[in-house]
């Protein structure tokens, strides 16, 4: 019998019928939003909040968003109409009793939460749900107090939820499977893209994510680069929509820091997640980013935004050699053949005859050895190597289409080395950023680093591996799941970046999941 024989397909949970009550709590930014896309999708929808006014006064909102889809021809006249009249203000909690759902978007805090819940059980029904949308609370502390914490797993959406297709379903210890399953079928009958997640600190997202900002302040405060040039990196060559310090700035360091740490001590500490010292000053300093002018970078009238960094024009070296059979040697060829640049194969024997066949080489060009960062300074493997001029490129998420990329030179290189390597890469037509010489440049540690951390809430029975890369992909927009990405660069190479970080800075941070070295051991894939 094979394993699959002893597996059986559970049953197609059931959303909730569109005739179903929904209730939602707290008419803020999110409980209006869920709102609306409840009431889309077909239910009488209730809404409450303990602020006199503010249920109207969001409905009126959501009729607004509703008639500007409908003129963008998003809706139907008709159904936006409807959908508005669906939508209710209920007077308080008591009015509550018919709900098949409560939602719950109030303010973050737990006592608040418990209280509410409390309150509606002795209203609702036995079986009504219960989902809140907590972002960082533990939904098994929010079920603790309920006669029937079963019935309350979290219901968690994006914002804003009416245009973020994730959610995540969040299962407490208490959680009953079928409620988690209830809540997954009725946001996919919403429209939505929904992943089960275990609650733990930043359920997936607001944990995978830490590192996105973690590695770039790390890279700044080691003075690798400035903001604008690492943001211009991770968007030009990481293919992020933001950079780091400009999507910290929209977030607000507040809200950023604050996560960071209770991510941090949820954790005991662990140092994965150590806040760094960047973020206690701009609170400090009260620079919380846009919202109140300026953060990282100046949001004040008359204020210029700086511009990356990037290398003069250097002349086109006439020695160009590539090396090994990678996708980025592959790249650059393309990229200079379509340029009309010269440049000659090695052949794999004369590698071979001169020791050089698996040193990882990509390219050689007046007197520079280029390499692909495998989370080794370029000083570190060039003493390795017993090259002086070794200069590394980073990680793309398309060497082929990327417009920008970050290199790094060892401290003993030549300068008319650096430069030709430089010449090299603006001749196959990159923007060059040079960075101090930091271990895994910009993109290869945060890609890496995100991977790591994705494994390991895989490991842990947080969520399963596509549920964290769907996540990362709808939550906060990542070009690509952050495992997929590693099962294309390679695991193994993977594994390298972080095992060459943690000895070159012997830190427990960047030590590597045990989902990563099992798969590494085994030959496979995460998502084979
Ligand atoms: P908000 O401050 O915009 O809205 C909260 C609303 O709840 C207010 O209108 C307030 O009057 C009302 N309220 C507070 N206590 C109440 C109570 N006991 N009973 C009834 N109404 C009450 O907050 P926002 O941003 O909508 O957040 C709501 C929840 O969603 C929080 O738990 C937050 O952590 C979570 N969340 C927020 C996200 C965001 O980006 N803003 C994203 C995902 C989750």
């Amino acid at each position: 019998m094979s394993v699959s024989d002893t597996q059986h397909t559970p049953p197609r949970a059931v959303p909730l019928e569109p005739s179903a009550v929904v209730a939602v709590v707290g008419a803020g930014a999110m409980g209006a939003g869920i709102a609306q896309v409840a009431a889309a999708a077909g239910h009488l929808v209730k809404l409450v909040d303990a602020r006199e006014g503010a249920a109207a006064a969001a409905i009126d909102g959501i009729r607004a968003q509703y008639r500007k889809l409908a003129d963008k021809s998003r809706m139907t006249a008709e159904a936006a109409e409807a959908a508005g009249r669906r939508l209710v203000a209920a007077a308080g909690l008591g009015d509550l009793a018919d709900a098949a759902l409560v939602v719950e978007a109030i303010v973050e805090n737990l006592e608040a939460k418990r209280t509410l819940y409390r309150e509606l059980e002795a209203i609702v029904g036995d079986d009504c749900i219960f989902g809140t949308n907590t972002s960082s609370i533990s939904v098994t502390s929010i079920g603790a107090t309920l006669r029937r914490p079963e019935r309350l797993a979290g219901l968690h959406f994006f914002n804003p939820a009416p245009l973020m297709a994730l959610v995540e379903i969040v299962s407490g210890l208490a959680t009953d499977k079928a409620v988690a399953d209830t809540l997954f079928a009725t946001a996919e009958a919403w429209g939505k893209t929904p992943v089960h997640a275990r609650s733990t600190p930043g359920f997936i997202v607001n944990r995978v994510a830490r590192p996105y900002y973690a590695e770039a302040l790390r890279v700044l405060n080691e003075g690798g680069a400035d903001c604008a040039t690492l943001d211009a990196l991770m968007r030009d060559c990481g293919g992020f929509r933001m950079g780091p310090f400009e999507l910290m700035d929209m977030i607000g360091h507040d809200v950023n820091f604050a996560v960071t740490r209770s991510v941090w001590n949820a954790f005991y500490n662990d140092p994965r997640f150590t806040p760094s010292l960047i973020q206690q000053e701009l609170v400090d300093a009260g620079f919380y980013g846009r919202k109140n002018g300026r953060g990282f970078f100046d949001y004040r009238d008359g204020a210029v935004r700086p511009a990356p960094k990037e290398a003069v024009a250097q002349s086109t070296p006439t020695d160009i050699v590539l090396h090994g059979q990678s996708a980025a040697a592959h790249a650059l060829a393309d990229r200079l053949f379509e340029r009309g640049i010269a440049y000659a194969w090695s052949e794999a024997e004369d590698e071979r005859s001169r020791g050089q066949a698996d040193d990882g080489r990509i390219a050689e060009a007046g007197g520079a050895v280029l390499f692909v960062t495998d989370g080794r300074s370029a000083t570190q493997r060039a003493a390795d190597l017993g090259i002086a001029n070794v200069v590394l490129i980073d990680a793309a998420l398309d060497h082929a289409s990327a417009t920008r990329i970050a290199v790094g030179a060892a401290i003993n290189a030549w300068a008319p080395a650096i430069g030709a390597a430089i010449g090299l890469l603006q001749a196959a037509g990159f923007a060059v950023s040079r960075l101090n010489d930091i271990p895994g440049l910009i993109v290869m540690r945060t890609v890496a680093m995100l991977a790591n951390e994705a494994a390991d809430a895989v490991n842990q029975g947080v969520c399963d591996a596509r549920g964290a890369d769907a996540a990362m992909r709808l939550g906060v927009n990542y070009p690509r799941g952050p495992l997929e990405w590693a099962d294309r660069i390679g695991l193994p190479a993977v594994r390298d970046v972080l095992a060459n970080l943690a000895r070159f800075y012997g830190e427990d941070r960047y030590r590597v999941s045990p989902l990563i070295q099992q798969h590494v051991f085994a030959g496979k894939n995460i998502h084979d």
